[in-house]
């Protein structure tokens, strides 16, 4: 794949520097939606890959260069699949200690014993000619009893990843970020990178 630069549509700091650490050591630079005061776009899409196309083609479009955007939240089996795309706007006034209290009372409302759950990552490259590719990365695990921990961010404290103990919260930020949904789909968009 022959790209040297890309834009990436995220004002999120944390992503942009993982981001540019991620495809630096392959050449290819990284300006991003903060650097280029690039628009919001709605997240009006049902699957995470619709948000993420929705993102990466508006910046893609404003600017005529590849674009990468993501769209990531948790899916619960109990749920149904929810909060899924709206994990962001189901936390009452985005605050997630309400959010967690909100998804812990839905669960024991539906009434399921099942805990299953899974974080989702899709990344999408566009591409000015009208094509793209996509990449989803996904960890999954159950959702504890009562949050725990302190570390991380959003949905954190109740999530407990497969083969663990503890919810990301209280694991480390460095085994997060070696096996999180959003590594895995940066793995995928490195490979296909490198190729
Ligand atoms: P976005 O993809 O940045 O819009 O994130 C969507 C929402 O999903 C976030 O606001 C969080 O609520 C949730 N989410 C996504 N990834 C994680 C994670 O790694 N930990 C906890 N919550 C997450």
């Amino acid at each position: 794949m022959d790209v040297k630069e890309i834009v990436f549509a995220s004002r999120n700091k944390g992503k942009i520097a993982e981001v540019s650490a991620l495809l630096a050591p392959l050449g290819i630079s990284v300006q991003s939606a903060l650097d280029l005061d690039l628009p919001d776009v709605e997240e009006t899409g049902k699957t995470f890959e619709e948000n993420a196309k929705l993102k990466a083609f508006s910046a893609c479009n404003l600017t005529g260069k590849p674009a990468l955007a993501d769209d990531s939240g948790l899916c619960v089996k109990a749920l149904n699949g929810a909060p899924g795309v709206y994990s962001a706007r189901y936390a009452p006034e985005r605050d997630f200690a309400k959010g967690m209290q909100k998804l812990l009372a839905e669960i024991e409302n539906s009434g399921s014993k099942d805990r299953a759950a899974y974080f989702a990552c899709v990344l999408v490259l566009a591409f000015p000619d009208g094509s793209f590719q996509s990449f989803e990365g996904r960890v999954d695990g159950h959702i504890d009893d009562q949050p725990h921990g302190t570390g991380g961010f959003g949905y954190d404290p109740l999530f407990v990843p497969e083969g663990q103990n503890q919810t990301y919260a209280e694991l480390s930020a460095a085994y997060k970020n070696k096996t999180s949904h959003r590594a895995r789909a940066m793995e995928k968009l490195k490979t296909y990178l490198q190729k």
